[in-house]
C-alpha cells in the first residue's frame, strides 16, 4: 500500500532557538597572525581577519609570470581516435570529481535532519548531477574514526560533540551521531542521483561497532557505495591513536578484523564493499601496505582502492610545534603550475596500474589545495578553480576512478562552497567558493557518455604555465581543455592553440571540423576570488548563492581555417579554454534538465504555507536565463537583505525576500 509522507525543506531555519554546535576540521582560530607572517611584503589584510575563514577575503598578489615567458603561440595535433594514443588513459564516468564531506559539519552542509534538507545545497549538487548524471559522495574523514550511533544527542540534533581529542593535531571532536543523519542522506538520494561512501569507527577493534554499516546498508541501499575500513592509518601513530610501532602489517591485520566482523555479522548483506588503505601517504608508502598481502588477501572484500593526499598543509598556522606557518603569498606559485598536479600523482601511479590488474577502481577519497584548511587567497581563489580542474584532469589521465575534493565546516579556506553561519543566516545565503567551477566544470570536460579517455598533451613543449589535454569519448577525439597559469596584470601573456586533428602526422587524413564551440572559465585574476564565470555565468560573490548560476550561458563560436585546417583557439591570462571538436560532444557537455530547488517561493509564514511540488516544478530549466528571472537570486535583493537583518521585524522582511520553502512530496514505499 502506498503511504504518503511528507517533509519539509526550508531554507533556512526561522526558529532557531540554538545555534548548532560547529564542529570543524581545524580549531576555532584565525590563520597566521602578524608576528608568524614573516613576509611583510606580502597583503598584510589576512593578519587582521579574525572571522571565520570560509568568509575571508584575504587577496593575495598574483605571482610574477614566468622568465622566459612561454610561447605564446603553439599547435597542438591530435590523432583522431583513442587507439592511437599512447598511454592513454583508462575510460572514466562523468561522475569522476566528487565531495568528501567531513562527517562533523554534515550538519551545516547537508541540512539540519532528515526532514530539512539545505536547498542552496541540492541546488548545487543538481548542477553536478545534471552534467555528470550522478554525484559521488564521502561522509567521513577524521571525525568517522570515532563516531558513535546514539539514539539522542545532547543538544537534540543529528550530530553531538563528545570530547575533545587534542592528541590529534587535527583536532578532531568525537562525534555521537543518530540514524537520522542516514535518512537526511537518503532523502537527498530521494530527490537527486547521489551515491554514497561511508566509514566505519575504526578506533576500536576490540569492540567493532557496525551500526553503520547494518543502518547505512538499511536506509541507503544500493545508494552506499562502500565503507572505507580505517582513515589514513599511517598517521595514527603520529596523532598517538595508536601505539608508536603501528606500521602496515597492524593495519593489515586490524583490517582482516574489520572483514572477519563483516562476513559474520548476519545483518550485513553485502561483504564485499570494504574500501582501504587510505594512506595519506605520510610515513608509509602503497608499496609497504601491498607488501603485506593486503591485495590478494582481501581482493574479494574490496570494492575500491583508496588514498587521500594534500600536497602541502597550513597546520602550522594553527598547531604549535608543526614547524614556522607558511606565508600563502610565498606558495601560491605552487599551485599555478602543471607540476602540481603530475607531482600529486607521481608516487601513486604503479598503484593505479596494480588496481587494473585487480580489477578494482582506485578512488582519491579525500584531497584539496592543503590540509589543516587550506590557504587564504590560494585555496579560495581563481588559483584553486584552475588547479582543481588540472589536477582533477591529471588523476583521470593516470586512472583513477573518483577524486573526492574535501568540506569542511567554517572554519576552512577549501570548501566548494559555505552555508552562512547559523547565526546569520536569516538573512544570508551561501558562499560559493572558487573549486565549485571546478567540479561543475569537470564533467562537462569529460563528456555526460561515462567513455571519457584522456591524455596529457605535454602542450607547448610542456610548458608548466600553459598545460592541455585530449579528451575521447568513445574512442573518438571530443574535446581539448587548454589551460593558462599566468594573470597579465602579472606580465602574464595570453596565448594561442592552433588544433589539428590528423593531419601533419604520419599520414593520417585531417578531419579538423569546420568550427568548433568554446567555453571559457575566466576571471581577471589567478587571486580573484568570486568575479569567476563559467561561459558568462556565476554565482556571484560571498553570501550571494542559493545554488543556482546567474546570467545567461555565452558559447562562443570558433571558425576554423578550412584550408590549413587549423582551429585556432585564444587562451587568456589567466583562463580555461574548453574545445568542443564535434556537435556530437559538445552535446555530451550540455547539461540535461532537471530539477532546481526553487528558495524564492514566498510564503507567509514560515510554520503554516505548504506548497506542493509543482512548484519545483515551476522552477526547472537549466539556461542561466531561466534561473537568473529568479529574483532573490540576484546581487541587489540579497544586499537588501542584508541590511534587513539588523532591523526589527527582520523575519517577516526576510520571508519576503526570500522565502521560506516548503512543499509536500508524495512518496509511495
Ligand atoms: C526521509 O526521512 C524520514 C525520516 O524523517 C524517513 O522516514 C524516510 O524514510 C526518509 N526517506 C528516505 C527516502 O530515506
Ligand atoms: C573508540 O571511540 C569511542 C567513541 O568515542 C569510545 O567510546 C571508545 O572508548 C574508543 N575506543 C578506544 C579503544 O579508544
Ligand atoms: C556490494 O557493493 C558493491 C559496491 O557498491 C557492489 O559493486 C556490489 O554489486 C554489491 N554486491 C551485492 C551482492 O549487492
Ligand atoms: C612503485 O614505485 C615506487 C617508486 O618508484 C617503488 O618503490 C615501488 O616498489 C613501486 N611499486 C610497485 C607496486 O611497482
Ligand atoms: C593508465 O592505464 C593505461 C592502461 O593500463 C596505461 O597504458 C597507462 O600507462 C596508464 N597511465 C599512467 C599515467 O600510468
Ligand atoms: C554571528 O557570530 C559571529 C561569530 O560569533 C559574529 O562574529 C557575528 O557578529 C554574529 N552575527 C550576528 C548578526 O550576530
Ligand atoms: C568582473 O570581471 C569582469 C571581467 O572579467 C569585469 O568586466 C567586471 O567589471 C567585474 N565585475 C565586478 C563586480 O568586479
Amino acid at each position: 500500500m502506498a503511504a504518503i509522507r511528507s517533509f519539509l525543506i526550508l531554507l533556512c531555519s526561522i526558529t532557531a532557538a540554538h545555534a548548532v554546535t560547529v564542529y570543524n576540521q581545524v580549531p576555532l582560530r584565525a590563520h597566521p597572525t602578524s608576528t608568524s607572517v614573516t613576509d611583510t611584503s606580502a597583503p598584510s589584510a589576512s593578519s587582521a581577519y579574525t572571522g571565520l575563514a570560509a568568509y575571508d577575503t584575504t587577496r593575495l598578489n598574483p605571482p610574477a609570470a614566468p622568465s622566459p615567458l612561454p610561447a605564446n603561440q603553439f599547435g597542438v595535433f591530435l590523432m583522431p581516435t583513442s587507439d592511437m594514443v599512447q598511454g592513454i588513459g583508462i575510460q572514466t564516468k562523468s561522475s569522476f570529481a566528487g565531495l568528501s564531506i567531513e562527517m562533523s559539519v554534515t550538519n551545516q552542509v547537508l541540512g539540519k535532519d532528515s526532514g530539512h534538507i539545505n536547498v542552496p545545497f541540492l541546488n548545487f549538487m543538481a548542477l553536478l548531477a545534471e552534467r555528470a548524471g550522478e554525484v559521488v559522495i564521502r561522509v567521513g574523514g577524521n571525525t568517522q574514526d570515532y563516531a558513535t550511533l546514539v539514539d539522542k544527542t545532547p543538544n537534540g540534533g543529528i550530530l553531538g560533540k563528545v570530547q575533545e581529542d587534542t592528541a590529534n593535531p587535527t583536532n578532531t571532536p568525537t562525534l555521537v551521531y543518530t540514524e537520522d543523519l542516514l535518512y537526511l542522506m537518503g532523502n537527498i538520494s530521494s530527490f537527486l542521483p547521489i551515491d554514497w561512501f561511508l566509514g566505519v569507527p575504526f578506533n576500536d577493534t576490540q569492540n567493532m561497532h557496525m551500526d553503520i554499516v547494518e543502518r547505512g546498508e538499511r536506509i541507503l541501499g544500493e545508494r552506499v557505495l562502500g565503507f572505507q575500513v580505517g582513515n589514513e592509518p599511517d598517521l595514527y601513530a603520529r596523532h598517538q591513536h595508536r601505539p608508536e610501532d603501528y606500521g602496515p602489517q597492524s593495519y593489515f591485520q586490524e583490517f582482516g578484523q574489520w572483514r572477519d566482523a563483516w562476513n559474520n555479522n548476519a545483518n550485513v548483506q553485502n561483504k564485499s564493499n570494504l574500501i582501504g588503505p587510505s594512506l595519506a601517504l605520510a610515513t608509509w608508502t602503497m608499496q609497504q601496505v601491498w607488501d603485506t598481502g593486503f591485495l590478494d588477501t582481501y581482493q574479494n572484500s574490496l570494492s575500491a582502492i583508496s588514498i587521500e593526499r594534500y600536497p602541502a598543509d597550513n597546520c602550522a598556522a594553527h598547531y604549535a610545534g608543526v614547524g614556522t606557518p607558511v606565508n600563502p603569498q610565498d606558495v601560491i606559485g605552487n599551485y599555478l603550475t602543471h607540476q602540481s598536479g603530475v607531482n600529486i600523482v607521481r608516487d601513486i601511479l604503479n598503484s593505479t596500474l596494480l588496481a587494473q590488474q585487480y580489477k578494482k577502481p582506485f578512488i582519491m577519497f579525500e584531497t584539496n589545495t592543503a590540509s589543516c584548511g587550506g590557504f587564504p587567497g590560494i585555496s579560495n581563489s581563481f588559483t584553486a578553480s584552475l588547479w582543481g580542474l588540472d589536477y582533477g584532469l591529471q588523476m583521470v589521465y593516470s586512472n583513477f576512478s573518483h577524486a573526492l575534493f574535501h568540506v569542511g565546516g567554517q572554519n576552512v579556506y577549501y570548501n566548494p562552497f559555505t552555508a552562512a553561519p547559523t547565526n546569520e543566516s536569516y538573512f544570508h545565503q551561501w558562499t560559493v567558493g572558487s573549486l565549485f567551477y571546478s567540479l561543475m566544470v569537470m564533467p562537462e570536460v569529460l563528456g555526460k557518455s561515462n567513455t571519457a579517455q584522456v591524455v596529457d598533451l605535454f602542450a607547448n613543449g610542456a610548458n608548466d604555465y600553459t598545460p592541455g589535454y585530449a579528451i575521447y569519448e568513445n574512442g573518438k577525439i571530443a574535446r581539448v581543455a587548454l589551460f593558462n597559469y599566468m594573470t597579465v596584470s602579472a606580465g602574464g601573456i595570453a596565448y594561442d592553440a592552433t588544433i589539428q586533428i590528423g593531419g601533419g602526422q604520419s599520414g593520417i587524413p585531417s578531419t579538423t571540423p569546420q568550427s568548433v564551440k568554446v567555453k571559457y572559465l575566466l576571471a581577471d585574476s589567478v587571486t580573484e576570488l568570486t568575479n569567476i564565470t563559467w561561459a558568462g555565468q556565476t554565482f556571484g560573490g560571498q553570501f550571494e548563492t542559493d545554488g543556482r548560476l546567474l546570467g545567461d550561458e555565452q558559447i562562443q563560436t570558433v571558425q576554423c581555417d578550412t584550408t590549413a585546417q587549423t582551429c585556432t583557439i585564444h587562451v587568456p591570462a589567466p583562463g580555461f579554454a574548453l574545445v568542443m571538436m564535434s556537435d556530437e560532444a559538445a552535446a555530451n557537455s550540455e547539461a540535461t534538465t532537471t530539477q532546481t530547488f526553487s528558495t524564492t517561493a514566498v510564503t507567509k509564514t514560515a510554520n503554516t504555507a505548504v506548497a506542493d511540488a509543482s512548484m519545483i516544478a515551476g522552477s526547472n530549466g537549466h539556461s542561466g536565463k531561466d534561473r537568473s528571472s529568479l529574483g532573490s537570486t540576484s546581487k541587489g535583493s540579497s544586499g537588501a537583505g542584508k541590511a534587513a537583518g539588523v532591523v526589527p521585524g527582520m523575519t517577516i522582511l526576510f520571508t519576503a525576500l526570500f522565502g521560506a520553502f516548503f512543499f509536500m512530496r508524495a512518496m509511495s514505499s
